[in-house]
């Protein structure tokens, strides 16, 4: 989500003739987009914020700002902070970005935006930008009404918004015509989409809409809630052909008593189910997922729980964090936290576990023929590198320039992190 929005962004100050630097010393406007879902990436901003201050202190001309998440946790205190900033924006006010940077070069005042007013500024910004690119995201909600216990979302990205179909259709349309050939819609919790106008649309029903437009090879979506994942959805991965074969579906822990006081609404058995009927339903999905270690309270038990969920549900690959407080959240307010060195342990006890799935799910792929979106050169130069439908990274030898087109690879080994292979008609 914040990529998309930093995209937008970038792509509404070239659009007003800008040009984009790679090297903060050399550009005129700074802007610095936020996370703080967690304390890592919001410490990260903070010792980016340092770092610009820097640069403004020795060019005061600079024009400073900060966006997203943590503007709009903190709002004019990050301006007591840092008091270089000019720009303090939220994530729901980006779409207005150049009138507040034009309010700065004309009033030479700080502006503090951060409404969290139903619709998101940006929306219908983000075309033209893409070109070049083979793959794309779209917003198609913001926000989340579940309020998981640790979850500072609600509070810096308001309650859920949907967008309506017709501007989600036109929006990837326009993408598909500038030549991009996957999209991933993106949503805090996609699942519980919907919209009213005449009759009710869901997502599924959304899903069908856009999968039908012509010129699109490829669709995936993130982030799923386990509680809203319907028998529905599930039926679309085996009915619809360009929708890829991946889902990312956050579990947080294995205990049903950790899952109860993170207020997540399922149990572990009831997890473990939706992972069977997936894979019931469609046999070669992908799964990956999201967890935590050391909430408030959890035992070495609970602990075991989650390491005893890892092994039963062979996730394809998995995001691991340590529990970390944040500002307003029902966990903060928990007893028992549990010792930092403590979760260090249980997140490498956890991370091992899973890069030995990883690894034999991956490995398991050699020898196959799969589908790859060709999305240009590696890293390392030399090869091309594109995706699976099941999200695996495929680096790859092929004679020609296939960039854009589906084309299938011959996996010939693997890692825990990609796949390799040559090109082949098979
Ligand atoms: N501490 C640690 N991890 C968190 N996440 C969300 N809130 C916290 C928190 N307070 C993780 C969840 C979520 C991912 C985006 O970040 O696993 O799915
Ligand atoms: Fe946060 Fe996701 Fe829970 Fe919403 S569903 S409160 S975004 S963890």
């Amino acid at each position: 989500m914040n990529e998309y929005d930093s995209d937008v962004v970038a792509q509404m100050l070239t659009g007003a003739g800008l040009v984009r630097v790679y090297d903060p010393k050399t550009a005129d406007i700074i802007l610095v987009n936020t996370c703080v879902v967690r304390a890592k990436p919001e410490h990260k901003a903070y010792s980016s914020l340092g770092r610009m201050s820097v640069i403004k202190r020795k060019r005061p001309d600079v024009i400073m700002g900060v966006l997203g998440c943590m503007a709009q946790k903190s709002g004019g205190d990050l301006i007591k902070k840092f008091p270089l900033l000019d720009l303090v924006i939220g994530p729901k006010e980006i779409g207005s970005i150049m009138d507040f940077i034009e309010g700065v070069l004309i009033n030479r005042k700080k502006i503090v935006a951060i409404s969290l007013e139903p619709m998101p500024s940006s929306y219908n910004k983000c075309s033209g930008y893409f070109n070049g690119r083979v793959t794309g995201y779209i917003s198609i909600m913001q926000g989340c009404n579940n309020f998981c216990s640790y979850c500072i979302v609600p509070f810096v990205r308001g309650r859920e918004v949907c967008r309506s179909p017709n501007d989600i259709l036109s929006e990837t349309k326009q993408l598909v015509s500038e030549g991009i050939k996957e999209i991933t819609l993106l949503g805090q919790n996609v699942n519980s989409y919907c919209w009213k106008d005449n009759k009710k649309e869901g997502f599924p029903s959304l899903l069908r809409k856009l999968a039908a437009i012509k010129g699109l090879l490829r669709l995936r979506f993130t982030t799923s809630h386990p509680k809203d994942l319907s028998n529905e959805l599930i039926r679309c991965f085996a009915e619809i052909d360009n929708l890829c074969s991946h889902l990312h579906l956050p579990f947080q822990a294995g205990s049903n008593s950790v899952l109860e006081n993170m207020r997540r609404g399922y149990t572990r058995e009831w997890y473990l189910d939706l992972i069977f009927k997936l894979r019931e339903t469609c046999p070669d999905i992908t799964i990956t997922s999201d967890v935590m270690v050391g909430f408030p309270g959890e035992s070495a038990k609970d602990f075991d729980m989650t390491l005893d969920l890892v092994e039963k549900a062979q996730f394809d690959s998995l995001f691991s964090f340590k529990y970390s407080d944040r500002d307003g959240t029902l966990a903060k307010q928990m007893g028992n936290k549990i010792d930092e060195g403590e979760k260090a342990r249980r997140l490498r006890i956890l991370q091992d576990l899973q890069r030995n799935i990883t690894i034999r799910k991956n490995r398991a792929l050699e020898g196959k023929c799969l589908e790859v979106l060709v999305e240009g050169s590696s890293k390392k130069g030399k090869l091309s590198t594109g995706r699976t439908k099941g999200n695996k990274i495929v680096n790859f030898t092929v004679n020609n320039n296939v960039v854009g087109e589906l084309i299938n690879v011959l996996i010939k080994n693997s890692s825990a992190n990609s796949l390799s292979g040559e090109a082949v008609d098979c």
